[in-house]
């Protein structure tokens, strides 16, 4: 079968190693590629937890999550990471150049690659202005960049790998509004064959998407487009107007 980058999660539960309650119950929603789900939920909702299981971060304790149709812990870690980027909500950086950062996991990446994927990403302007631009270096944690920064160099990182699905946690917070708009916008065009799964804080960011999956205490308790839930959810009206 062709390898699209169908996500399926199927009667999901999961709890941390050793802890008694489960912070997600019942998971159960399918992504296709061309498709944006978004994640919405109050903090500590399990928005974060429910993303780190389709890259194995840990493996559910009920139910399946499968990727083009087989269970991702009957595939090769390897054949994930080639296949899925996580833009994680802390973006990290580690001590060497902007290169290094960027090529990390995909050492063949031309030159050229690094700086589409920083001009989609909403980087480009600031590496260039870098003396020694993607050879600028960066330091450890990148606590010589700032939040924006770096939230860009990690999303640029994943767009590098040309996954079939991305997972964006948050990812697009520490942006100003007018860049969190053109960035989505330019990632429109490069992931229009690919699944975006997206955690978002800011309604803006998500009100295009093709389901919104509304989680609260672990448990997906709306779901639907963004006028759908306006009308039918009053979970979801509370993030709005809050
Ligand atoms: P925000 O990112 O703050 O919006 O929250 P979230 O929706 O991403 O929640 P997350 O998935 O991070 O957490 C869900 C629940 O799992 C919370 O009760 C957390 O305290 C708990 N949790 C998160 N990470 C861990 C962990 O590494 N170990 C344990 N035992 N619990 C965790
Ligand atoms: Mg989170």
């Amino acid at each position: 079968a062709a390898l699209t980058g169908v996500v399926e999660y199927r009667n999901v539960t999961f709890a941390y190693p050793g802890a008694e309650s489960p912070v997600l119950s019942n998971i159960s929603f399918t992504a296709r590629p061309g498709q944006t789900i978004a994640i919405i939920g109050s903090t500590g909702a399990g928005k974060t937890s429910l993303l780190s299981l389709l890259p194995r971060l840990y493996d559910p304790v009920e139910g399946q999550v499968l990727l083009d149709g087989v269970p991702v812990d009957k595939l090769d870690r390897a054949e994930i990471t080639k296949r899925v980027a996580l833009v994680p909500q802390r973006p990290y950086l580690f001590s060497g150049t902007i290169e290094h950062n960027l090529r990390f996991g995909k050492t063949e990446a031309t030159d050229q690659e690094l700086w589409d994927a920083l001009r989609v990403a909403q980087g480009e302007s600031f590496v260039r202005e870098k003396k020694n631009g993607l050879g600028a270096r960066i330091s450890q944690g990148g606590t010589n960049v700032s939040g924006g920064q770096r939230q860009r160099l990690c999303i640029a990182r994943a767009l590098v790998t040309k996954p079939r699905v991305y997972l964006f946690d948050d990812s697009f917070s520490a942006l100003d509004v007018a860049t969190d708009a053109r960035l989505r916008t330019a990632l429109k065009g490069i992931t229009r064959d690919a699944t975006v799964i997206i955690v978002a804080q800011r309604i803006s960011t998500i009100t295009e998407a093709d389901q919104i999956l509304v989680l609260d205490n672990g448990r997906i308790v709306d779901r639907g487009t963004h006028e759908e839930l306006l009308e039918t959810s009053p979970t979801y009206q509370e993030i709005v107007e809050s």
